[in-house]
């Protein structure tokens, strides 16, 4: 079987009808931003199925327009902390908290290549109102103050649980009692996971949303860890960017898109660091900029947001990364202390990451240093396969296996 081919049937094996699993042991229901990876990757497929997968994730929306960071089709006692621990009373049961935005985007793309038109319009009619409310929702529970950037409550929200960028805001959460014995460590060793203490106090901000009825005023005033994720915003600013495109292709107004744009665009300047030359996250609540270079940094490349000089700047340190590194692109800068090349957001690649950035580069014209992104990554399928993240020097696979997004990274990019 060649890449393309064992990519398919990553996905198949993952498939649970209309919804697809990101990895059989580790994570068996369905995650919020893996759902769009994912269906970019059907859409290599099957454009049908790639439609199911969204609106399998739209089946967890709440009435006010919240989109969950998973949602609980089936019940599957392999998963720490489940519904039983969030207590949404939600029909599907789901979590209380959200992950990256990058639905708008895959409908975009998914309804411009589209071969079924017929399928896509109505497909994309019927995603569109949900889109927006979603992004609404964002504006409004995460941005109550209108700055033009959303903030997020939970490390989890940020789709990289346990990013270094997080260590010093999640300092500041009291660590809760681990009630039960963790699921990740039975199918993946230790060192490869967020330690204890991490979930401690991950658990302990889960326990005090779900205390609050998830209600979102309260939440965004009383949460002990509020950060304005440089990441999460470059994915909804691009994300914006497609609706815009969507709601054109549509015949829909586009004002309200257009002022998030103004505002996010304008607003992107507080989080640039001109002594580095580099994009970092606020910590709200310190109000102070997290020091800590992550991958992370490199995605407003994707969303478009810095001139062409802040762009060269972000061009320099990424070649920098990749003289450190035989595989780019590490989730922590390789030189920083903390960088752990098998720990999970501390050092090792993502694939889903890496396919953000070289849009990125290209985007800007850093055609060499995207082709290197690229070929990396293909070196790393071919290496490795479809694990959930890569040690940046050898290439080893760690982490969960057979791992959806990863396929769908190959199909997206190789088939
Ligand atoms: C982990 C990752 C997150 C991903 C989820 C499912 O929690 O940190 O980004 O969405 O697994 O793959």
């Amino acid at each position: 079987m060649n890449l393309v081919e064992e990519a398919i049937e990553t996905l198949k094996a993952n498939g649970r009808g209309d919804f697809t699993v990101p990895s059989a042991d580790l994570y068996p229901y369905q995650w919020l931003w893996d759902a769009g990876f994912i269906a970019l990757g059907w859409g290599q497929v099957s454009e049908g199925r790639a439609w199911q997968e969204l609106f399998s994730a739209f089946k967890g929306q709440w009435p006010d327009g919240f989109l969950p960071h998973i949602v609980f089709h089936r019940p599957d006692p392999n998963y720490f902390p489940g519904p039983d621990v969030w207590q949404t009373h939600t029909v599907p049961p789901t979590s209380g908290i959200t992950q990256p935005p990058v639905l708008a985007t895959a409908t975009l793309i998914l309804y411009r290549q589209a071969r079924d038109r017929e399928l896509a319009r109505n497909a994309a009619e019927e995603l569109f109102p949900k889109l927006m409310a979603y992004h609404r929702w964002l504006y409004r529970a995460r941005d109550p103050e209108g700055t033009g950037l959303v903030s997020i409550l939970h490390p989890w929200e940020s789709g990289m649980d346990n990013s270094a960028a997080w260590d010093e805001p999640l300092g500041r959460v009291l660590p809760a009692e681990l009630p039960a014995r963790r699921k990740d460590t039975s199918h993946v060793h230790s060192s490869e996971r967020p330690s204890d203490d991490e979930y401690r106090r991950y658990l302990s901000l889960v326990v005090r949303f779900r205390d609050l009825r998830y209600d979102p005023s309260r939440l965004y005033f009383e949460s002990p860890f509020r950060v304005v994720d440089v990441g999460f915003n470059a994915l909804l600013h691009q994300a914006n960017q497609d609706l815009r495109a969507l709601a054109i292709e549509l015949g829909k107004p586009t004002e309200e898109l257009d002022g998030w744009i103004r505002q996010g665009t304008q607003a992107f300047g507080r989080l640039w660091d001109d002594g580095e030359g580099l994009y970092f996250s606020l910590d709200a609540i310190a109000g102070s900029p997290i020091r800590v270079p992550t991958s992370a940094a490199f995605l407003p490349l994707y969303a478009g947001t810095p001139d062409t000089t802040a762009a060269q700047h972000l061009a320099f340190h990424l070649e920098a990364w990749g003289r450190a590194v035989n595989f780019l692109v590490p989730s922590l800068a390789p030189n920083h202390p903390r960088f752990d090349p098998r720990r999970y957001w501390r050092g090792p690649v993502w694939l889903n990451v890496n396919w953000m950035i070289e849009q990125g580069l290209t985007r800007y014209g850093h055609l060499e240093l995207a082709r290197r992104v690229r070929e990396d990554t293909l070196r790393l399928l071919a290496a490795s396969g479809f694990r959930e993240y890569y040690h940046p020097q050898t290439g080893e696979g760690l982490g969960g296996r057979g791992f959806a997004w990863s396929a769908a990274v190959a199909l997206l990019w190789f088939s």
